[in-house]
């Protein structure tokens, strides 16, 4: 290969189908047509991507194949629950399940590619783009990038991606985007080496184990160093420590923005710190294919440096069968056939079910049972919208496919004598006195009133961080002269993100978190409304008192004057003068129609030595009339280290169905190595001490609490 086809093959164009930021200038057919281009970005279905493909295979002196990329994030045309609600699931098997689907209907159309799954770790609320991670655990998070890897890639192995059925995957935004100082997209993480291994790395590395094929770096400096420019993040973690044999893709022209971070003084100068620092591939930058055969020339970069990256990226192209074949994923037909199939619909409407999750439950406002003589007033903007429901990063989904709410609760209801009605309210921002007058007098005719209220699936996603983030004024203004007509309300909220409902936690009788359903949004909300599906999600995000509270984790440190729950008003404490530091709704938690009860922890021994293993079983009952699903979850805590640690760690869930009355034993095993960490010395090992551990309905709940040691 001569360098410019090299250089080309690190270059990657977007075309001028749904562009996500901003549009490089160059045309990039001449490139395609001679064979210096390695991937295009945004092409999509089998006519458009079939002719790119044969422009450059038909043109090029090479014959190289194109690598096509798109964000297929929750689905591709069945659009599944938003990441963060999904999460909300706590099923992994379902995460992996969605993720193959979206890889199906994706790969059928051409697509090689996908910018996905998003791994960061979220604290901030007002981050618009927490709506595609997997929230606040880095165990969690670590479980479900590992589902969603191996759900796109049909497994570990790169052997799987043969299969015409997969994707490339990319673990994304590497690193810490998530950690965007004041919940601002782009913004500078700030944080310790020892905040970054312990927090915000873990979910990385599990995709790295999982197999994932490619990382896109992250936009945002961690002191001081641009991830797109940090040797330590691309090559001396990800390479040496972790040994990823994949390729690494900047993210939108993350290169280009090297000068405006300030770190480079043109153009040419950013290519040579990114491709020095171990980046593959410039995602419609044009800055490799513009000046890196200079910085060549004059020695700033490598030929080994470029070889490495172009063989990254042709391994791939090999892998996927490209070079045998660069036409083999495009059938027109089968891509028909795969497309929004009944069985994925199936699929996305259990998740849907399963994402929602119960916050509040006062006056049995849920379920509205078939079997009762009721009428129903349902106010709000999200009532009869479509058009919201898919989220943000809704891949090709037709937003007016997707199922309102309304058209779900006339069908499901149908035949029985629940009667609905129906008045606005207001939009998502306005409202004026006749919509509300009309509101009014519709919810007095109700027996219950279900508000369904939320924010623009705009308002979440990249660059859509708030500063605040309650309700549209507009709309509370509705929920307040509601409240006056003394009907029993729930509140459905429908958002990208977690809000600060404290007000409606105090004034609603019941709410429902309903994030953004995707394609099934309405029938999934109408089966946990009716309780055909009785609700089993649990938070992964905590709920702030207020946005003050901003960044809010459960699992937080300790600090040197801790605040005691049994003397919540002593002073010089850790602590506001006008909040409690707790949030209104912890991680792990979730209501369900039913009652559960834990008891009878018990651990297999009361020391354990490091590589052995503690078992810890505990019994949970369904103690409610109807059958549902408890979440299971346990928490440690290491009470010293050489470095603090945090009052609180996941490190084990079971999600378990009791029949109304049913007990069952779950059993949880705790390795040495789910007690490690990186301490000063940067090494991840376990130290050994005393621990506590609580078995528990969510990270708030110590009614099961534990001890052992490590010897
Ligand atoms: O994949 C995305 C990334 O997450 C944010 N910037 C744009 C990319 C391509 O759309």
């Amino acid at each position: 290969m001569t360098l410019d086809e090299k250089i080309g093959q690190m270059t990657q164009f977007s075309c001028n189908w749904g562009i996500t930021g901003p549009v490089m200038a160059d045309d990039f057919m001449p490139y395609l047509k001679q064979g210096l281009v390695g991937s295009v970005f945004n092409a999509s279905k089998v006519n458009g991507v079939r002719q790119l493909q044969k422009m450059a295979i038909e043109s090029s002196r090479l014959h190289i194949p194109i690598l096509f990329g798109l964000d297929v994030i929750h689905g591709y045309n069945t659009i599944f629950p938003i990441p963060l609600a999904e999460a909300c699931s706590w099923n992994l098997n379902l995460m992996k399940q969605t993720a193959a689907i979206a890889a199906q209907e994706a790969a059928s159309d051409g697509i090689n590619w996908t910018f996905a799954p998003m791994v960061d770790i979220a604290r901030d609320a007002r981050w618009g783009r927490v709506m595609e991670g997997a929230g606040e655990d880095p165990y969690l998070g670590s479980l479900i990038a590992k589902a969603r890897v191996e759900g796109f890639q049909g497994g570990k192995d790169w052997r799987s991606l043969r299969n015409l059925n997969t994707v490339l995957a990319c673990c994304k935004h590497f690193a810490a985007y998530g950690a965007a100082e004041s919940g601002k997209d782009y913004n500078s993480a700030e944080l310790s080496e020892n905040t970054l291994r312990n927090f915000y790395l873990p979910p990385y590395e599990a995709a790295q184990k999982a197999g994932v094929a490619t990382y896109m770096a992250s936009f945002n400096e961690i002191g001081g160093v641009p991830s797109t420019a940090s040797h330590f993040l691309m090559t001396d973690i990800l390479r040496k420590e972790w040994g990823f044999k994949g390729f690494v893709v900047t993210d939108y022209t993350g290169i280009n923005e090297l000068v405006a971070h300030g770190v480079a003084k043109d153009e040419k100068q950013a290519g040579e710190l990114a491709v020095n620092a171990g980046i593959d591939m410039d995602m419609t930058g044009a800055v490799f294919i513009k000046y890196m055969k200079k910085s060549v020339a004059e020695g700033k970069v490598s030929i080994a440096t470029i070889d490495n990256a172009v063989r990254h990226i042709l391994e791939m192209k090999f892998i996927l069968g490209l070079f045998d074949d660069p036409f083999r994923y495009l059938d027109e037909q089968r891509s028909k056939d795969t497309q929004m199939r009944p069985a994925f619909m199936e699929t996305a409407r259990q998740t849907s079910a399963q994402s929602i999750v119960l916050l509040k439950n006062d006056k049995d406002v849920f379920p509205i049972d078939k079997e009762k003589a009721l009428t129903v007033a349902l106010i709000g903007p999200f009532v009869k919208d479509r058009i919201n429901l898919n989220g943000e990063w809704a891949g090709l989904g037709d937003r007016n496919k997707s199922v309102s709410l309304f058209d779900a609760l006339l069908e499901k209801y149908k035949g029985t004598a629940i009667k609905f009605i129906d008045a606005e309210g207001c939009n998502i921002t306005d409202t004026d006195q006749n919509k509300i007058t009309a509101a009014v007098e519709t919810a007095s005719k109700a027996d219950v009133v279900l508000a369904v209220m939320g924010e623009d699936y705009n308002w979440s996603g990249e660059a859509a961080s708030r500063s605040n983030i309650q309700l549209p004024e507009a709309q509370i203004e509705v929920l307040k002269a509601l409240k006056k007509t003394g009907k029993p309300i729930g509140l459905i909220v429908m958002s990208g993100r977690p809000l600060d409902l404290s007000w409606e936690d105090q004034n609603m009788d019941a709410i429902m978190e309903a994030w953004f359903l995707g394609t099934q949004s309405g029938n999934g909300l109408a089966d946990v409304i009716s309780g055909d599906y009785n609700p089993s999600g649990r938070l992964v995000m905590s709920f702030p008192r207020s946005v003050g509270q901003l960044p809010i984790y459960y699992n937080h440190k300790n600090t040197g004057r801790p605040l005691s729950s049994q003397h919540p008003d002593e002073d010089y404490k850790s602590k506001y003068i006008d909040s409690p530091n707790s949030p209104l709704y912890p991680f792990g938690f979730g209501l369900s129609y039913t009652t559960f009860h834990i008891d009878n922890v018990k651990l297999n021994k009361p020391v354990i030595t490091m590589n052995d293993k503690l078992v810890v079983t505990a019994d949970v009952q369904n103690t409610g009339k109807r059958d549902g699903e408890s979440v299971v979850q346990l928490y440690v805590r290491d009470l010293v280290g050489s470095v603090t640690r945090p009052v609180k760690e996941l490190k084990g869930f079971v999600k378990v169905a009791l029949k109304a009355g049913e007990k069952k034993q779950v059993s949880f095993t705790i390795t040495t190595d789910d007690l490690a960490f990186y301490g000063l010395d940067m090494k991840k090992k376990a130290e050994p001490g005393d621990f506590k551990l609580w078995i528990g309905q969510s990270s708030a709940d110590e009614s099961n609490e534990a001890s052992f040691t490590l010897k």
